[in-house]
């Protein structure tokens, strides 16, 4: 029967104002994470912990399209690490000269440092024929796992927990090695543990790959502008490399 009764509501009130800083701090402080990994393992109910708020993530028509592979054994990590450089290299040859240079020291992954890795799936078939709100956008379900990975990451961040997402792979490699079915996509990899610091700020920012862009210029007014207005915003931005 469709229909909300009153025992199924509860207050929508604001937070108090330490727990509504805490969400804003976890949200604002959330790092990703690739270097400063610490080895040791992960407490079976954190870990439970962390997968309930990805758990607890929005889905298009309730469809709840994850599924999370741990991945705590060093060989299964040094076979995923390998992908990752390959795919790497490949990166790495589509730049040229000083840019390319710059590419080459960065650190991109935390794969073998991190104790346990994290592969979020996206069912494609979850759900059925018909899943409420995805019949004029499928790919809402990939955006419905998106949601969980930001739930895991900020309650990691509240755990003192650092996570790193790792996307440079060829994504079919990674299904095959890790025996994920058709019809079954990854969304995220992730490598995870806990950190002695994180950075104030984004890695990449800190090491002048790109800055942040100020989010006045990113907020527009009941439509989207003339064009020469957005060009001009944009060229304020300082954009690299
Ligand atoms: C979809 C997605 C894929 C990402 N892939 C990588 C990656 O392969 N390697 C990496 O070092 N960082 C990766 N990142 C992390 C971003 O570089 C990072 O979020 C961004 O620089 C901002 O830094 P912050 O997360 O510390 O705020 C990814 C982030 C997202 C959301």
């Amino acid at each position: 029967m469709l229909g909300a009764t009153h025992r199924d509501m509860t207050v929508a009130g604001p937070f108090s104002d330490s727990e509504r800083d805490a969400v804003y701090r976890a949200i604002h402080t959330r790092r990703d994470v690739r270097n400063e990994f610490l080895p040791d393992a992960l407490d079976a109910d954190l870990i439970l912990r962390l997968l309930a708020a990805a758990h607890a993530a929005p889905s298009v028509g309730l469809s709840q399209p994850w599924n999370f592979i741990l991945i705590e054994q060093e060989a299964n990590r040094r076979a995923v690490h390998a992908l990752f450089e390959a795919a790497n290299n490949e990166a790495a040859d589509r730049l040229e000269g000083d840019v390319k240079r710059r590419y080459r020291a960065l650190k991109l992954e935390g794969i073998l440092k991190a104790p346990l890795n994290i592969c979020i799936t996206c069912d494609r078939k979850r759900g059925g024929e018909f899943v409420l709100g995805r019949t004029h956008h499928p790919d809402m379900d990939l955006y419905s796992t998106v949601c969980a990975v930001q739930n895991f990451w900020l309650a990691a961040r509240a755990e003192g927990v650092g996570v790193g997402w790792v996307s440079i792979f060829d994504h079919r490699r990674l299904a095959d090695l890790l025996g994920i079915p058709d019809g079954v996509e990854i969304v995220a990899y992730l490598c995870v543990g806990r950190v002695a610091e994180l950075y104030r700020k984004p890695e990449l920012e800190s090491k002048g790959w790109r800055d942040r862009m100020p989010l006045d210029r990113l907020i527009f007014s009941e439509r989207w502008p003339e064009e020469s207005h957005v060009l001009r915003l944009y060229r304020e931005i300082s954009v690299k490399p």
